[in-house]
């Protein structure tokens, strides 16, 4: 009994919630966005759309904005190419067609058309490739939560524009994640990605190019420094020069750090760009041949000040591209006027290695464990410090490939297990007929083998 008046209050609770609730909402009228952006891009299409919560009564609708364009006495207003005169706030009210009463006014909704074309910001990480890891691609669009899909493409270098083209990735069309991960990348490339949303999908500007570096020289195109080491003086000459069997090339740069001065190579003679440095700074450069190849990328840092009173520090001579595990290698400290040939300190990772009379830091035999950022100082002044990268090698021993194959362990099971059961088959006829039985087995032996 008591379970059942329990049962019967709540329903009865429930019920008129339920109608109250409906009643006192059945002259209210709400100004919704489809889709609920609220910021849009000029060209984008959007819904303005009054709801009228309540009944099936008809209703006629009123609109109030301060926006160039009026909404139509209708409930719904679609922007099908929207423009800044479409900017506002936007509220509604309904008038029912039987009688004449009226609900409130809605809330007001503020509608932003935006003039920019929106361009994401690629994030490309990490930027220097090493065996095995993966690349991760990070497309940000300034509203990242307003329903946006990305595409993913390959910058394909285009020599006559002076700029890329673009290739989608595989599996780079409409991604709803705005990321994207590239694995086994062995050579310096570049990326690009943009973003879209809507029915009639719009879509943002290509982000600018993002690049992923590899060390590695490798045959089909390399970038060769003269003189050859990372760092140089302040008014030097140096030149790049393109390696590879193409006619024609252009020299990339991306500077790194701050100060972010960095020579840019507009002109080549040939394969070559020869240039005079000027100002303190690191930038990447790298080869890009006229049928999309990328060279390997290099580090190349020009002279900083010592100090406030302009005094140059000297610079460290170090390999340009990574050595070799096993190798030996030179590191040595240098003035504009001459080598420095002792007392000279040298930095491993900031780590104080070696300090004596000799002014060179010989490393006989290059390990994994000797790659990092290396500086010299001479009479307490310091050089920039530069990264010397270790390329390890992976010995393949020739044959270990085929041997663990699966098909040749399939074949070796079956032939062991074959071998088994022939024995087993002989040893039991041996029992069954005593005779010569060592002698058959040791003829089936040999058969066999
Ligand atoms: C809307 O409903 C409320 C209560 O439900 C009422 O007080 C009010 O007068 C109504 N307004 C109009 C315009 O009908
Ligand atoms: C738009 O709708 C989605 C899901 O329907 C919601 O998660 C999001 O918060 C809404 N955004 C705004 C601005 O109302
Ligand atoms: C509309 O009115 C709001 C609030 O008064 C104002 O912030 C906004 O700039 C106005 N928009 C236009 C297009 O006049
Ligand atoms: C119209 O409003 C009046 C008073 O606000 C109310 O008595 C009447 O029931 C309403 N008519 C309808 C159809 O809602
Ligand atoms: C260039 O310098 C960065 C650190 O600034 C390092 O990670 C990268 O390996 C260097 N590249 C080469 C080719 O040494
Ligand atoms: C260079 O490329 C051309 C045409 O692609 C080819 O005929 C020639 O053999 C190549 N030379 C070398 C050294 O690879
Ligand atoms: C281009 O290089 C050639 C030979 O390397 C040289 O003779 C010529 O003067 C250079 N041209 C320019 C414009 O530097
Ligand atoms: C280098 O060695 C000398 C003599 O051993 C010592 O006096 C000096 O403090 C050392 N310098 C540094 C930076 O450790
Ligand atoms: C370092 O090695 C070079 C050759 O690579 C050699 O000429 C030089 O004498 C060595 N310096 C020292 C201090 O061992």
């Amino acid at each position: 009994m008591m379970g059942h008046s329990l049962l019967c209050k709540m329903g009865f609770f429930l019920l008129t919630t339920v109608i109250y609730g409906y009643a006192e909402a059945s002259n209210r009228s709400i100004v919704t966005l489809y889709p609920n952006w609220s910021e849009i891009y000029r060209g984008e299409t959007i819904t303005v759309r009054c709801e009228i919560h309540g009944g099936d009564t008809e209703w006629d609708y009123e609109w109030e904005t301060n926006s160039t364009i009026k909404p139509p006495n209708q409930n719904e207003y679609k922007i099908i190419s929207s423009s800044s005169n479409n900017n506002g706030n936007y509220r509604c009210k309904g008038r029912m067609k039987s009688s004449q009463n009226k609900t409130e006014w809605s809330d007001s909704v503020t509608l932003t058309v935006s003039n920019n074309k929106p361009r994401p910001v690629l994030t490309v990480s990490p930027s220097w490739l090493s065996p095995g890891a993966s690349v991760t691609l990070n497309c940000q669009v300034e509203h990242p939560s307003a329903g946006w899909s990305f595409y993913w493409y390959k910058a394909v270098p285009d020599l006559i524009e002076k700029s890329y083209s673009y290739e989608l990735l595989p599996d780079g069309r409409r991604t709803v994640d705005n990321s994207y991960i590239i694995h086994g990348q062995t050579h310096t490339a570049g990326y690009v990605c943009r973003a879209g949303r809507g029915d009639a999908e719009y879509h943002t500007d290509h982000s600018q190019p993002k690049f992923v570096w590899s060390a590695d020289v490798h045959s089909a195109a390399s970038l060769t420094v003269s003189p050859d080491r990372v760092q140089h003086f302040i008014s030097d000459s140096v030149s790049l020069t393109c390696e590879g069997n193409f006619t024609e090339w252009r020299v990339v740069t991306v500077p790194q750090g701050d100060p972010s001065y960095y020579y840019k190579c507009e002109r080549m003679n040939g394969s070559t760009c020869n240039f005079k440095t000027s100002k303190s700074g690191t930038a990447v450069y790298w080869c890009e041949s006229g049928s999309g190849e990328f060279s390997s990328a290099v580090n190349i840092t020009v002279q900083n000040y010592f100090n406030f009173y302009k005094l140059y520090g000297p610079i460290l001579v170090s390999p340009v591209h990574p050595v070799t595990e096993g190798a030996s290698v030179s590191l040595s400290c240098s003035l504009k006027t001459q080598k420095i040939l002792s007392n000279v300190f040298f930095y491993h990772n900031d780590k104080l290695i070696q300090n004596d009379t000799r002014g060179e830091l010989n490393i006989s035999a290059v390990s994994k464990s000797d790659e990092g950022f290396y500086k010299c100082q001479y009479s307490g002044r310091e050089s920039a410090q530069s990264w010397m990268s270790v390329k390890v090698i992976t010995v393949t021993v020739s044959g270990a490939d085929s041997s663990s194959s699966p098909v040749w362990l399939m074949v070796g099971l079956v032939c062991g297990v074959s071998l088994i059961i022939i024995l087993l088959l002989l040893l039991y006829r041996c029992r069954q007929s005593k005779y010569s039985c060592f002698t058959r087995l040791v003829k089936y032996f040999l058969l066999l083998f």
